[in-house]
Formats: structure tokens, C-alpha cells, sequence
């Protein structure tokens, strides 16, 4: 009792200390243990990130062997699983998919869900990140009414995870290694954003003790929303729509009307009042991917153009308002083959050791509480209580 901040949407709280990325959001700096973002993407693969991300170091090459061993070793789902994507209508959203497919591995784990210990915490880990790839190809195989893919263990994580989504059992799968090392970078740039709502949703579901399954879906719900990862999704569909240079203006004249909802997807962030340093690197990959895969496509051209006039316009400069990560992703996505509805999936993907890492981090902390916040109560005092009849 007593007094609490009132701080709605948590702009000004910290809901638990950590040591896994650190965010500058005035200069635009992402830091994962230390490590910029910039040489993270540029110099390792998503594998190596997720060793840093959950045990705190790069690992050295018999550590990145034995590690890339573990993950391999869980990238199988049970056989039984499948019959949850048969229930699901083939038109069904590959997100809804997720909620439900990763959120019944509960039921498949029993003998990981032991939180208070460490070693089952790190093997539900270990098999969420493994199991990621399998889950969201197997999404996409049914909602096109293709076969189910087998994981291959003798390739990297991305290239696995493109063979089971884009691969057809009787036929070798062919990927120009452009596309293999974009689809790496883009799930390094995901990986892990400090205390964002789907990692917040994580910690704080998995606060109550609940088993990391059922909190990782909840994970995958939050991240679905437009405002946080379904950005990607939408700036697809937003510049599909916008259709043309000549159009910018009245999109953006709808951004700026505050009686209209409409916002420019993939602009603005809580806390990088600063270019993201994610869409600075995507920006660059965009380029090169599209140029090795000869794709021309008129949206990247629509998109550059969208940022140029949207930094110089009053209401952004004052604002802030700069190219997020969902911004110049999609694009890229789309380049690979994959449909709008996948590109959250792909983040929910990425995302997962950053969850994972988060609710390890959390549950190891001897001063760990149940998340509980407080309220500002604005309703009636207390009346007296009338019986139906008399109402
Ligand atoms: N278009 C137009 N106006 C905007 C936008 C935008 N994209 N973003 C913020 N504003 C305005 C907002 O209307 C407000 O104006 P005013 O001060 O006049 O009322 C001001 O900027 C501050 O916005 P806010 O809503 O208080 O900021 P927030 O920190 O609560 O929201 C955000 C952050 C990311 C939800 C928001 O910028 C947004 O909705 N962006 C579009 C969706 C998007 O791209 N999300 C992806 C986020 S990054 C990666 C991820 O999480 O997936």
C-alpha cells in the first residue's frame, strides 16, 4: 500500500536488471554482451550469436562445434506434433500456427520443465532454438499443402531451416549461399532487443513459474501485434498499397493526422530516438542481396524514396522518427520467396534465443519475484449491493 509510478506502457520503468544487450537508443548503438550489432551481423553466424546470447561469450571453435552438435541434436519434433497442424485450417495464419504449435510442446516436454534446474532450463533452451526452424517451416509447408521437411543436420541453421521451407522431399535443394548468408544476418539482427513487449510478455509469465513452452508462446502472441513485430508484415502491405512515388504524400499526410490511426509502419521506436542500427545494416543487405539474386523490385525503390522525404518532414525530424528494423526486412524477405505472412514467424524464429537467454537470466536470479504491477484505480467507491429484482 502507498504510493506507486504510475507509468503506463513502462517508459520510464525498469522491470529487471540484466546483462545480456544494452540499448543507447540517442546514438543508435545495440550491443549484445558488449558486441556491436554492426560486427555481430557482419562477422558471425546465428549460431555463434545464440552461444553469446545464452552463456554470456563467443564461443571458441570446439565450443561452436559442440554447441551447433547440441542444437542439432534436438531439431526434430515428435512425430505426434504434426497432428496439431492438421487441425488448423490450411488459410489459418502461420502466427496463429505458432501460438499453438510451440505452446503444445508443453505437453511433448515434460522432462525439460523443471525450471529450478539449470541444466533442464538449458535444455528446453536448446530444444526451443532447435525446434524453431522445424516448427516455422513445417507452418509454411502446410498452409501451401506441401510434405513436411526433415531437419538436415549437416547444414548451418539457415540453410536447414530454407531446405525445410522452401525444399520438396524426391529433389535436391538448390540456394545460392547469398541467400543462406541473408537469411543468417537477418535472424542475427532479431535475435535479442532487452526488455521489448514479447521478451517482457516472456519474463513475466515465466515469472510465475510457469514451463518456458507455454511462456514462449506467450512470447510469440505479443510479438505478433503491428506495433512490434507484425511491423514487418504490415510495411510489406503498406508499400504494396502506397503502389507509387507519386503517393507518398498522402500516406504520409495520413501518418502525420492525428484523427487518423493510419501510422508509417517500420518508423519510430521506444527507445532509439536515432537511426536503428538493425535498419542500418539491412538497408546495406538489401542492396546486396537483390543485386546477387538479379531481383528488381520496385518497393526497395518506393521504400528509400519513403525515408528520404519522411526524415526531412518536420513531423519526423521533431518527432524522431527513424527506419526501424521491420523497415528494409521485408523487402529482403520477399526477395527469398517468402510470403508476407511469414515474416513474423521469421522474427518469432530469431527471436527465440533472445526470449530464452531473458527467461533463463531471470529465473537464475535469487531476488527473482513474481511480476505483479500495481494500478491506478478509477473506478466506483465501494456501494451497496442491490438484488436482481431490484435493480
Ligand atoms: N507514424 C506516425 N507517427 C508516429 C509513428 C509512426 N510510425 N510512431 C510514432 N509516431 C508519433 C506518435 O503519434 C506520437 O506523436 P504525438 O507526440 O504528436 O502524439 C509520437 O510519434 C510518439 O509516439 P508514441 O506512440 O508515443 O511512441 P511509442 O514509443 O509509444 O511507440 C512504436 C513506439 C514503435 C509503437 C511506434 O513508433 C509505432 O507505432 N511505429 C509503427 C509500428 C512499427 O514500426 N513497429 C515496429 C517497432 S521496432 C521492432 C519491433 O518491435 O518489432
Amino acid at each position: 500500500s502507498g504510493y506507486f509510478t504510475y507509468d503506463p506502457g513502462f517508459t520510464s520503468t525498469a522491470s529487471c536488471d540484466s546483462a545480456i544487450t544494452y540499448i543507447d537508443g540517442d546514438k543508435g548503438v545495440l550491443l549484445h554482451r558488449g558486441y556491436s550489432i554492426e560486427d555481430l551481423a557482419e562477422n558471425c553466424d546465428f549460431l555463434e550469436v545464440c552461444h553469446l546470447l545464452l552463456r554470456g561469450e563467443l564461443p571458441k571453435a570446439q565450443e561452436l562445434e559442440d554447441f551447433r552438435n547440441t542444437i542439432t541434436y534436438h531439431t526434430m519434433v515428435h512425430e505426434q506434433l504434426m497432428n496439431f497442424f492438421r487441425g488448423f485450417r490450411r488459410d489459418a495464419h502461420p502466427m496463429a500456427v505458432m501460438v499453438g504449435v510451440v505452446g503444445a510442446l508443453s505437453a511433448f516436454y515434460h522432462d525439460s520443465t523443471d525450471i529450478n534446474d539449470p541444466e533442464q532450463r538449458m535444455i528446453a533452451s536448446h530444444r526451443l532454438v532447435a525446434k524453431m526452424p522445424t516448427i516455422a517451416a513445417m507452418a509454411y509447408k502446410y498452409s501451401i499443402g506441401q510434405p513436411f521437411m526433415y531437419p538436415r543436420n549437416d547444414l548451418s541453421y539457415a540453410h536447414n531451416f530454407l531446405r525445410m521451407t522452401f525444399g520438396v522431399p524426391a529433389e535436391d535443394y538448390e540456394v545460392a549461399p547469398a541467400v543462406v548468408r541473408a537469411m543468417d544476418r537477418i535472424f542475427i539482427l532479431h535475435a535479442d532487443h532487452e526488455q521489448n513487449a514479447s521478451t517482457s510478455t516472456v519474463r513475466l509469465a515465466g515469472s510465475s513459474g510457469a514451463n518456458p513452452f507455454a511462456c514462449i508462446s506467450a512470447g510469440i502472441s505479443s510479438l505478433w501485434g503491428p506495433a512490434h513485430g507484425g511491423a514487418n508484415e504490415a510495411v510489406l502491405n503498406m508499400l504494396t498499397e502506397i503502389g507509387d512515388k507519386k503517393n507518398i504524400p498522402e500516406f504520409l499526410a495520413r501518418a502525420k493526422d492525428k484523427d487518423d490511426p493510419f501510422r508509417l509502419m517500420g518508423f519510430g521506436h521506444r527507445v532509439y530516438k536515432n537511426y536503428d542500427p538493425r535498419a542500418g545494416v539491412l538497408k546495406k543487405s538489401c542492396d546486396e542481396v537483390l543485386d546477387q539474386l538479379g531481383v528488381q523490385d520496385p518497393l526497395l525503390e518506393l521504400a528509400r524514396e519513403l525515408e528520404k522525404i519522411a526524415l526531412e518532414d518536420d513531423y519526423f525530424v521533431q518527432r524522431k522518427l527513424f527506419p526501424n528494423v521491420d523497415f528494409y526486412s521485408g523487402i529482403i524477405l520477399k526477395a527469398i520467396g517468402f510470403p508476407t505472412s511469414m515474416f513474423t514467424v521469421l522474427f518469432a524464429l530469431a527471436r527465440t534465443v533472445g526470449w530464452v537467454a531473458q527467461w533463463n537470466e531471470m529465473i537464475a536470479d535469487p531476488h527473482q519475484k513474481i511480476g505483479r504491477p500495481r494500478q491506478l484505480f478509477l473506478g466506483h467507491d465501494q456501494r451497496e449491493f442491490v438484488p436482481v429484482d431490484k435493480r
